[in-house]
């Protein structure tokens, strides 16, 4: 309710409230190259639209009478309790969005108790990130390169500065068709931004005839060689095994037969996840991946959802269909563009709220009622 009440005294530097808004004054903030670097996805951006979209197939069936006066966010995930459901995504290059880049949103994050999952492809080293959270909780999302001592190397300095758990993104091996970015010739890789974690890298540096500072085109043509590795199978997650003791979960998990190599290769947790539509232009949706994946795990391990969370109701709707919790991805960005630190906060608590709202609304006191009955399938979806 305070929500409401704070209308008897409106502040007049109030920031957006919905997705839609805050993308609207993102676009005024950014030029075209970081706003359609954050906005776009893949190919005709069917994947990224559908994301969306069919989570209109889904329609909650709200129960009354229930009391729900208290009501309860919290989750527990790999031993770890969290106020809500809700991560924040990996997200690469996040200086050129705003200029607190990284550091701004894993602040943020910190002071509401939200893990942030901190990016290889991060502008900020991962140490920096970590310095700036404290021990707030924070993950590490690894891009496994194709040099494999930089792989291990990554996760032991994610180990070593405070990360609890690493995310292996397999969906991207190499960049996606982007027409977006194609159109704006704009990569920000290629400018030398979201390479944090590599031009401070141990065994990334040894492979330089230079430093990055006195050759930093060398260093950056070196970084387009070893980020991806389109050679990895699942034998391969023996070596990260190796080098961690930390949960390690697989982002980018879509067939149910993945799901059970992830259990089969002894992975501690998996993330649904077409990384926002900006890999395969006509993948299945995240929201239609996720029932047949989370029906093969049958919550041997955890199963983590993103892509296409905007509103509280989302997450209701990917909790009964098998998440334990979601991750958000473009809106914390658009929170980022706006207002640095203070956007990424707001977009994350009004989520929070939303959801509290929303869960008490169809008579539930905690997230961790939330299941298969809270829906029906929608007649005619649109
Ligand atoms: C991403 N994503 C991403 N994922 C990842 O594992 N490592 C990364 O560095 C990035 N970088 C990145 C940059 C930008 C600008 C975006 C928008 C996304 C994907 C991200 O973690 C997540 O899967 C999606 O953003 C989720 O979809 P929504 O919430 O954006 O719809």
């Amino acid at each position: 309710f305070n929500i409401y009440k704070d209308m008897r005294n409106p502040d007049p530097n109030r920031l957006p409230v919905s997705y839609e808004d805050w993308e609207k004054e993102a676009r005024k903030k950014l030029e075209d190259g970081p706003f359609y670097y954050v906005k776009g996805g893949a190919g005709g951006e069917r994947t990224m639209e559908a994301n969306v979209s069919n989570f209109n197939r889904w329609q909650i069936v709200p129960r009354m009478l229930n009391n729900v006066d208290e009501r309860d966010l919290s989750i527990n995930l790999f031993d770890q309790t969290f106020p809500s459901p809700i991560l924040h995504a990996p997200i690469g290059t996040q200086s050129v969005i705003h200029d607190e880049g990284e550091i701004g949103s894993a602040k943020a994050c910190a002071e509401l108790g939200i893990p942030y999952i901190a990016s290889s492809a991060a502008t900020i080293p991962m140490e920096k990130i970590a310095e700036a959270m404290g021990d707030a909780p924070r993950w590490f999302q690894l891009y496994w390169s194709r040099d494999p001592e930089i792989a291990g190397s990554f996760v032991k300095r994610a180990e070593a500065s405070g990360y609890s758990a690493i995310v292996v993104t397999l969906d991207t091996p190499m960049m996606a068709w982007r027409e977006d970015d194609l159109r704006n010739v704009y990569l920000p890789f290629l400018i030398g931004e979201g390479v944090g974690n590599y031009f401070t890298d141990p065994a990334f540096l040894a492979k330089l005839d230079q430093s990055p500072q006195k050759d930093p085109e060398a260093a950056i043509m070196h970084w387009t060689k070893v980020f991806g590795n389109t050679g990895l199978t699942w034998g391969d997650l023996a070596f990260l095994r190796e080098h961690t003791n930390l949960p390690i979960l697989l982002k980018g998990i879509l067939h149910p037969e993945d799901a059970e190599l992830a259990i089969e290769y002894g992975v501690d947790g998996i993330i649904v996840s077409n990384h926002g539509g900006r890999q395969v232009d006509g993948a299945i949706s995240a929201i239609d991946a996720l029932p047949q994946v989370s029906e093969v795990i049958q919550d041997r391990i955890p199963v983590l959802m993103d892509s296409g969370i905007r509103r509280g109701s989302d997450i209701i709707k990917a909790m009964a269909l098998g998440a334990k919790a979601v991750l958000v991805g473009r809106p914390a960005m658009y929170g980022l563009a706006v207002a640095g630190k203070r956007g990424v906060k707001e977009v994350l608590q009004n989520l929070s709220a939303d959801l509290d709202i929303t869960l008490g609304l169809i008579g539930k006191r905690s997230v961790n009622q939330i299941d298969r009955s809270v829906l029906v399938e929608a007649k005619n979806p649109k």
